[in-house]
C-alpha cells in the first residue's frame, strides 16, 4: 500500500505535489507508518492528531536529544545534542527554558505590540506606494526579524543583513542544510560572538543577556552554547513566522469571502490568527527517537527508532477538525499543533500570534485592493513549508 505513496522526504512533493493528499491517505490507512529513508534504515511517520501528541508529550518514551528533524545522516551524532534547548530533555531542558522564559510571557510580549504595528504599517505602506511587491520577500521575510530584533539581541543595523542571509538560506536550499544555509548560520554566529561580552557588561531584556545572566548564576552553558542557542532561536523565530504570514496571505486571497469578512471587521482577529497557524503549519515535521521499546496505535516501535510527527497532517485530522480542508477564519474550536505540543511547545508562540494578528488588523484597514499577479512558488522542503515567492499587486482605493 505505502509503496504507491510519494516519499514524504521528497522535496518536490512540497514544491510541486500535493502533500495533503498523501497525508490524508496515511491518516485513513496507516496513522503510524514505516518509510524507508536513505542508507540509514527508515523512520515512522505519525500523521494523526492523538498519536502525534502522544509522541510530543512523552519525552520519557520519545527523546529530542538525537535531533528534531530528519536529515540524510540523521543517525550520526547531532551537534549540540543533549545540550541545546531544542535538543534536550528534562531536567536540562527545563533549566534552559527557565533561563529565557521571562522574555516570552504574554505580558512581556504585549509590550511589543506598538513596535510590531509600526513595523507592519511601514512595510505595508511601502508596498502600497510601489504598487507591487513580492509579499514573501518584501513583507513576510522582513517583519519577524524587525519585530523581534531587540528580544533577539540584534541591532536595527543588522536586521537587514540577517533578514537577507536567512531569506537566501531558505530560498536556495531544499533541506535548509545547504551551503547558503551554512553561510547564513555563519553570519548569525559571528554576530552573536561579537556581542556576547558587551551584553555581559551591559545586560538588557534580551536573549544573550538572559543566557549570560543564567550562566553567571550557575547554569551549565558555555559561551559557544549561548551563541548556538541564539542561532537556533533566530531561525525558529524568523523562518516560521515568515511562512505563516506569507502562506496565510495566499490562502486569504484565494478565499474571497474570508477576505471580505476580514475587511468588513466581522472577524475576531485572535481567532483568525489561529486559523492562519492551523492552515499554514510551517514546521512540516518534528523528529523524536524512541528511548525504549513501546507501542503507538497498536504498532510496535523499537528502542532507537526514528519517529516523525507531521504537523500539517495533524492540523487536518478529520477526527478533530470540522471541514478540515476549509480555511475558516472564524473556526470556533481549533486545537491546532502548529506550535508543537508538550515540553518543547514553541516558546515564541505569543510573539508569533501577536505578529499575525497585527498583520491581519493592518491588512483589514489597508486602503487598497490586493491581487495575486504572478505564480506563487512553494518551498521544496520537508522541514519548512510555505512560499518562496508571492507576487502581489496593490491598487489604492
Ligand atoms: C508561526 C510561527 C512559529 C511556528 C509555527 C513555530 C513552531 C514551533 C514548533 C512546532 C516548535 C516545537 C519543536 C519541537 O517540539 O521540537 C517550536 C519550538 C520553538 N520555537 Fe517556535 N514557532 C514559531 C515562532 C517562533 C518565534 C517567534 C520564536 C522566538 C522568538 C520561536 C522560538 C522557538 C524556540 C526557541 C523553540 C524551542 C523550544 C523548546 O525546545 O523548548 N518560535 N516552534
Amino acid at each position: 500500500m505505502l509503496q504507491e505513496i510519494s516519499a514524504l522526504t521528497d522535496p518536490l512533493l512540497y514544491s510541486h505535489g500535493d502533500p495533503h493528499a498523501v497525508w490524508r491517505r496515511l491518516r485513513q490507512e496507516s496513522p503510524v507508518s514505516w518509510h524507508e529513508y536513505g542508507e540509514h534504515g527508515g523512520y515512522w511517520a505519525v500523521t494523526t492528531h492523538a498519536e502525534g501528541l502522544e509522541v510530543l508529550t512523552d519525552w520519557e518514551r520519545f527523546t529530542s536529544t538525537k535531533g528534531i528533524f530528519l536529515r540524510p545522516n540523521f543517525r550520526d551524532p547531532y551537534p549540540g545534542a543533549g545540550k541545546m534547548m531544542a535538543l534536550s530533555d528534562p531536567p536540562r531542558h527545563d533549566q534552559l527554558r527557565r533561563a529565557i522564559m521571562g522574555l516570552f510571557t504574554v505580558r512581556a510580549i504585549a509590550v511589543m505590540e506598538e513596535r510590531t504595528r509600526d513595523v507592519v504599517r511601514s512595510a505595508l505602506r511601502g508596498v502600497v506606494e510601489a504598487g507591487r511587491c513580492d509579499f514573501v520577500k518584501d513583507i513576510a521575510a522582513r517583519i519577524p526579524l524587525a519585530v523581534s530584533a531587540e528580544l533577539l539581541s540584534i541591532s536595527m543595523d543588522d536586521v537587514e543583513m540577517l533578514a537577507k542571509v536567512t531569506t537566501e538560506a531558505a530560498e536556495n536550499s531544499t533541506d535548509l542544510g545547504g551551503v547558503e544555509a551554512q553561510l547564513a548560520h555563519f553570519e548569525i554566529l559571528r554576530h552573536y560572538s561579537e556581542i556576547i561580552e558587551e551584553k555581559r557588561r551591559n545586560p538588557g531584556r534580551d536573549l544573550v543577556s538572559a543566557l549570560t545572566r543564567a550562566q553567571a548564576e550557575g547554569l551549565d552553558i558555555t559561551d559557544d552554547e549561548v551563541i548556538l542557542t541564539c542561532d537556533n532561536v533566530i531561525v525558529a523565530a524568523n523562518e516560521t513566522t515568515r511562512q505563516a504570514v506569507g502562506a496565510g496571505m495566499l490562502a486569504l486571497l484565494e478565499s474571497p469571502e474570508q477576505w471580505r469578512a476580514l475587511r468588513a471587521g466581522e472577524l475576531r482577529l485572535k481567532t483568525a490568527a489561529e486559523e492562519f497557524l492551523r492552515w499554514t503549519a510551517p514546521v512540516t515535521h518534528i523528529l523524536r527517537t524512541a528511548q525504549r521499546d513501546t507501542e503507538l496505535n497498536g504498532v510496535r516501535i523499537r528502542e532507537g527508532d526514528a519517529v516523525t510527527v507531521w504537523l500539517p497532517s495533524l492540523n487536518r485530522d478529520e477526527k478533530v477538525f470540522d471541514q478540515p480542508d476549509s480555511f475558516l477564519l472564524d473556526r470556533k474550536s481549533n486545537h491546532h499543533v502548529a506550535f508543537g505540543g508538550g515540553g518543547h511547545f514553541c516558546i515564541g508562540a505569543n510573539l508569533a500570534r501577536l505578529t499575525i494578528r497585527v498583520m491581519l488588523e493592518e491588512l483589514a484597514q489597508l486602503p487598497a485592493d490586493i491581487e495575486v499577479c504572478g505564480e506563487p512558488r512553494r518551498i521544496a522542503s520537508y522541514i519548512l513549508g510555505g512560499l518562496t515567492s508571492l507576487p502581489l499587486e496593490f491598487r489604492p482605493h
